[in-house]
């Protein structure tokens, strides 16, 4: 609600007299700060918050498996937050760079928020290993402070999943994760690294760890994305 708001008054609420019967309809103000307020809580970063949107994501006409993430993610948004019975209720998109994982991943929690007004949470792995680190040097915040809101949100978006394959960084993930399987929390995941890669190159499981792994299987349906980086088209435009 702003208190200077013109259409209510800051009273948050707009009242009609139609034909001698009084109703109150709550003002448009106060829907716009519920949103900058999920949105603030979502942590979700500023070159995501505009761009990533379905509605701006290209589906090639020859990709199938492009056609396929993009109908799973608008689907996954549309139904949120109700899930078919014994199927999992997270996602986990797999594919190489640029192919638009983290770009569909961030449309859904954008979906979420913005037209269910529900909250959501991004994180990046990267991101919060480092603050965590950072924390064990006398920080004011604790690891558990870092870590709770993520376990307890409603819908958590971990990008760029397997990207440290420490024995530190698996048992971190692996808190998380368990946390999040053990109360059935819908969970979004991206990676680059897949569950049977070309020889030489570390599977899913050898990154993250078996444990978290066979969790993340019950817990999401896997999306295969497959195609060239998207960043290179842009280069060459
Ligand atoms: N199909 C698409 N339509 C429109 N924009 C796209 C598409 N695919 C990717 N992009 C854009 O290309 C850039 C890279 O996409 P994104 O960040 O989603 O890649 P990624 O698969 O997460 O890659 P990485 O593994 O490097 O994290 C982003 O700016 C994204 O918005
Ligand atoms: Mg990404
Ligand atoms: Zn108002």
């Amino acid at each position: 609600m702003t208190s200077n708001c013109k259409r209510c008054g800051g009273t948050g609420y707009i009242v009609e007299d139609r034909s001698g019967s009084v109703y109150s309809k709550p003002c448009a103000c106060i829907a716009t700060e519920k949103d900058t307020l999920l949105h603030r809580d979502s942590m979700i970063p500023d070159r995501y918050r505009n761009n990533c949107v379905l509605e701006n994501f290209t589906v090639p006409e020859k990709n199938a498996s492009l056609q396929e993430a993009f109908l799973v993610a608008k689907k996954y948004a549309g139904d949120y937050p109700f899930f078919e019975e014994g199927k999992p209720n997270g996602l986990l998109f797999i594919g190489p760079c640029g192919v638009g994982k983290t770009h569909l991943a961030v449309s859904i929690l954008n979906e979420i928020l913005f037209k269910k007004k529900k909250p959501v949470r991004f994180v990046d792995l990267n991101d919060l290993y480092r603050e965590i680190r950072a924390s064990y040097d006398g920080s004011q915040v604790s690891e558990y402070d870092i870590l709770t809101p993520l376990v307890e949100t409603e819908l958590l978006l971990v990008d760029e999943l397997g990207c440290v394959a420490s024995p530190w960084a698996q048992d971190t993930l692996l808190f998380l994760v368990s946390q999040r399987y053990n109360q059935s929390m819908p969970t979004i995941l991206t990676t680059n690294y897949l569950d049977e890669p070309a020889p030489q190159e570390p599977s899913l499981t050898a990154r993250i760890g078996v444990r978290s792994r066979s969790r993340l299987r019950e817990m999401c349906r896997t999306v295969v994305m497959n195609g060239e980086d998207y960043r290179n088209r842009r280069h060459r435009q």
